[in-house]
């Protein structure tokens, strides 16, 4: 699946400010979110946090855009409706299906999954009205997440309280992409804070002459994504950027390469001292033997060409092999083969072939894995342990490989420590 355009409609309820967290995590999970708010939720979270945060324009009126045919075409065009907080009010519009305003017609005009984080006081949740709304809600298949039991606005507590953030994003993401979603929490957690994160992304090129190389596929989005994921976790990163299709990142110490001997000579230099080193970057294992300083002619006569190609360096693999205690080495596989097994067998033989601590192995073929916003990968350990499987964005994918990664650190930290430790008398 490919980013989602998810509409998040926000209702009036004190807890419409902490949709703005829901927002939050959803964009930094990678996707294109449009917020509607009624004009209730606007009293409580004004339009221009929502269009920061969201990073799209928010509309609220139903007769704005009418050319556009805007007040079905945003529900036409979602993957998936979130709605946080849903007040009682909001609720039992939504069961009676009106369509008074910009959010009721979004709605209807939306065959997408809908999800609901209802919030009101707890008399209000547990009256029979709301209780019949909710009900008819679900059986047309809408998801309700929440409320959470705990303190409400007044000096009551009980059900009523908006579901946290996360969750409401987890039970979302869940929702649509039909399987289990690692939380993205809309505030990273700070556990890489002082480590040295070493990422190489992108494809190498190895010249043939001044007009042409040898080149592969690879837009080095996920490594792009580990990258600020790990920046957001609060890792100094240095990026080596083999010939990057996308934006360079913010916050990380840009290494620019082209060719394979141009990655090695950066990352190992890099790698010196640094806590983890991910291997992203696909990498050329073969580079003409020799470059034309002139451009290539054809051959007068019919005959094809043959290119002489001599070896790369296998990067990961000559970090893998060299003592690297205290730095944790990530291998990627991008492999083609269809068979779950076979491929599981490849990513084990290539992890100890490698010497890397993890591997990450994704499937890649003519439509799978390169240029897309989406991956979905399996994270193989040193005893050829799966470790994780994930399913998502890049970047959730990113966070996914990162905790893993996380763990590893810390067990390498404590290794370290206590063989420094001096034994005690
Ligand atoms: N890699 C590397 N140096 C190379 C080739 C690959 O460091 N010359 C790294 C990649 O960055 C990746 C891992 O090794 O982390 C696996 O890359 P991949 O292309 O899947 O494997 P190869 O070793 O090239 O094996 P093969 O193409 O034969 O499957």
């Amino acid at each position: 699946m490919t980013r989602l355009n998810i509409v998040v409609g926000i209702t009036g309820g004190i807890a419409a400010y902490k949709a703005v967290g829901v927002v939050r995590a959803l964009v930094l999970a990678g996707h294109d979110v449009h917020v509607v708010p009624t004009e209730g939720a606007l009293r409580f979270v004004g339009r221009p946090t929502l269009e920061a945060i969201s990073r799209n324009p928010v509309h609220t009126e139903l007769y704005e855009g009418v050319a556009e045919v805007r007040h079905v075409a945003i529900g036409q065009a979602a993957d998936l409706i979130v709605i946080a907080p849903a007040t009682a009010n909001s609720i039992a519009k939504l069961a009676a299906g009106l369509a008074d305003d910009l959010l009721g017609n979004t709605v209807l005009a939306s065959e997408a999954p809908v999800v609901i984080a209802p919030a009101m006081h707890t008399e209000m949740w547990r009256h029979p009205a709301t209780r019949a709304n909710v009900e008819t809600l679900r059986s047309r298949g809408v998801t309700i997440v929440g409320p959470a039991v705990g303190q409400l606005t007044g000096a009551d507590s009980g059900p009523g309280r908006m579901e946290e953030p996360d969750e409401i994003v987890r039970a979302a993401l869940e929702r649509v992409m039909g399987e289990r979603v690692s939380p993205v929490s809309s505030v990273a957690p700070r556990d890489l804070e002082g480590r040295h994160v070493v990422v190489s992304a992108g494809g190498t090129r190895e010249p043939l002459d001044p007009v042409r190389f040898l080149g592969n596929r690879s837009s080095g989005k996920q490594g792009i994504a580990i990258a600020e994921a790990a920046r957001a976790r609060g890792a100094r990163v240095t990026l080596v950027a083999a010939n990057l299709e996308v934006a360079d990142p913010e916050g990380c110490d840009i290494r620019r390469v082209s060719t394979a001997l141009e990655l090695q000579a950066a990352v190992t230099e890099a790698a010196a001292g640094a806590d983890v080193v991910v291997m992203a970057a696909a990498v050329a294992d073969y580079r003409p033997a020799a470059v034309s300083e002139a451009k290539i002619k054809k051959d007068q006569s019919d005959d094809g060409l043959t290119l002489e190609l001599v070896r790369n360096p296998d990067i990961l693999a000559g970090l893998g092999h060299a003592p690297h205690s205290g730095t944790i080495l990530v291998g990627f596989a991008a492999e083609t083969e269809a068979d779950d097994e076979r491929l599981l067998a490849l990513g084990r033989a290539k992890r100890e072939a490698k010497g890397a601590d993890l591997l990450v192995v994704n499937r890649v073929g003519w439509n799978e894995g390169f240029a897309s916003d989406e991956n979905r990968i399996l994270v193989i350990g040193r005893d050829g342990v799966v470790v994780t499987r994930a399913h998502g964005t890049k970047l959730s994918v990113a966070h996914d490989i990162l905790d893993v990664v996380v763990s590893q650190v810390t067990t390498a930290a404590h290794a370290a420590q206590s063989t420094k430790e001096p034994e005690s008398a």
